[in-house]
C-alpha cells in the first residue's frame, strides 16, 4: 500500500518535473515532495504505524523514491541549464562580418586651433601662459590701466557692469596688472581669455569673444624688442614671407602705442578682396608699458620697462582659416566645424 503511494508520488513528481520550463518551478517541486512538510516526509512520519519487521523494507522504498525524485530534479536542472546556455549563446551571437559603425570624431574649434598656434609660438620664446578672472573689478579692467572715471575708452567699450565696482572684463589687459602685483620682473607672459562687450551680434561682432594679452617686463626693454618679437610672431603665424607695419595709435596704458598690420597673406600686399584692396590687415594693438601703469602696480619705471600687446583671437582665426563671418564660430554647426 505504502509502495503504491510511493510510486504514485514519484510518478506525479516526475511528470511535473519534466514538464516544467524553468528552474524556479523545480525548487517548488523539491519543497513539495522532499521538504520538511513534503509528501515523502509525511510518509516517513507514518512509519510508526508500520509493523516493526517491515520497517527496513519500507524505509528502503522511501529512500528509493527520494533518490528517484532527486535524480529527476538533477536531470531536469541540467537540461534547463543547457537550454538556457544555448539560448544565451544565440542571443549574444556576434556577426563579425557586419561593417563597423563609424566613430564620429570631434574637431578642434578654429579658435582652439588658432590659440594653440599662438601659445606654441610664445611659449617657444619663453613666455608663460597665465589666466585671469572673467568677472573683474573696475580697478583692474580700467583704473589701473590708466583709464580713469569718465575716460572715453570706458564708454567706447560698452561694458557689462554687475555693479559699480564689478564688471565682465572688456579686455584681457587687466591680467597685466594682476601679474605685476603678483610677481617680480622679469615677466614674459601671454594671457588668453574671454572678454565681454555689449555689442550686437553681426559678422564681425559678438558680445563674447576672446583676446590674447601679452606682456614683457625686464630691464632695458625697448620698442625694438616689441617690434622684433611681434614681427617674429607674425611670420611664424602667417608665413615667413609676411611683412609687418606699425601704425601709431593711442591706448591709455601704453606710450607710445601702435597697431600692427600684416601684409595680406592672400595677395602678398598687392591688394585683393580679402584685404579690401589695402594689401595690409590689422591684427593687434601694442605699445610700451606706460610708466604710470608700471608704478601703480608696484614696478619701478626707472628700473624696468616693458611692452604689451593684445590681439583678438577670433580675428586671427577668421583670417587664418579664411572664414568670412564670425557668427559661424559660435553656432557650432558640425558641418562647419568638421572642416577644420
Ligand atoms: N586691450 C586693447 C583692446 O581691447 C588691446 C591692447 C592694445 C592690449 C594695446 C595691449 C596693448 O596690451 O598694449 O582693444
Amino acid at each position: 500500500m505504502i509502495k503504491d503511494d510511493l510510486s504514485k508520488i514519484v510518478s506525479k513528481a516526475r511528470e511535473k518535473i519534466f514538464s516544467s520550463v524553468d528552474s524556479s518551478v523545480l525548487n517548488d517541486i523539491r519543497v513539495a515532495v522532499l521538504g520538511k512538510k513534503g509528501e515523502l516526509t509525511s510518509i516517513l512520519k507514518g512509519m510508526k504505524d508500520v509493523p516493526e519487521d517491515e520497517r527496513p523494507k519500507v524505509g528502503a522504498l522511501v529512500n528509493d523514491a527520494r533518490k528517484a525524485v532527486e535524480d529527476a530534479l538533477a536531470e531536469k536542472k541540467k537540461a534547463l541549464e543547457a537550454l538556457e546556455l544555448s539560448r544565451r549563446l544565440s542571443r549574444e551571437k556576434l556577426d563579425i562580418t557586419l561593417p563597423a559603425k563609424r566613430l564620429r570624431k570631434g574637431h578642434p574649434h578654429p579658435n582652439t586651433l588658432a590659440l594653440s598656434e599662438i601659445r606654441k609660438i610664445f611659449t617657444g620664446m619663453g613666455y608663460e601662459v597665465v589666466d585671469g578672472p572673467d568677472i573683474e573689478l573696475d580697478y583692474y579692467n580700467f583704473e589701473a590701466l590708466n583709464i580713469p572715471e569718465g575716460h572715453p575708452a570706458k564708454d567706447e567699450q560698452d561694458t557689462f557692469y554687475i555693479n559699480k565696482e564689478i564688471l565682465l572684463r572688456t579686455q584681457t589687459s587687466g591680467v597685466q596688472v594682476r601679474q605685476m602685483e603678483k610677481r617680480k620682473p622679469p615677466i614674459r607672459m601671454i594671457a588668453p581669455g574671454r572678454v565681454f562687450r555689449a555689442d550686437e551680434v553681426d559678422a564681425t561682432h559678438s558680445p563674447v569673444f576672446h583676446q590674447v594679452e601679452g606682456m614683457v617686463i625686464d630691464k632695458g626693454i625697448r620698442f625694438s624688442d616689441l617690434k622684433g618679437t611681434l614681427e617674429g610672431f607674425a611670420k611664424k603665424l602667417f608665413g615667413e614671407e609676411t611683412r609687418v607695419k606699425f601704425r601709431p595709435h593711442h591706448f591709455p596704458f601704453t606710450e607710445p602705442s601702435a597697431e600692427m598690420d600684416v601684409s595680406c597673406f592672400k595677395c602678398g600686399g598687392k591688394g585683393c578682396r580679402f584685404c579690401k584692396g589695402e594689401g595690409w590687415i590689422e591684427i593687434l594693438g601694442c605699445g610700451m608699458m606706460h610708466p604710470k601703469v608700471l608704478s601703480m602696480s608696484g614696478v619701478d619705471p626707472d628700473e624696468y620697462s616693458g611692452f604689451a600687446f593684445g590681439l583678438g583671437l577670433e580675428r586671427i582665426a577668421l583670417l587664418k582659416y579664411e572664414i568670412d563671418d564670425m557668427r559661424l564660430l559660435y553656432e557650432n554647426d558640425t558641418r562647419f566645424l568638421s572642416q577644420f
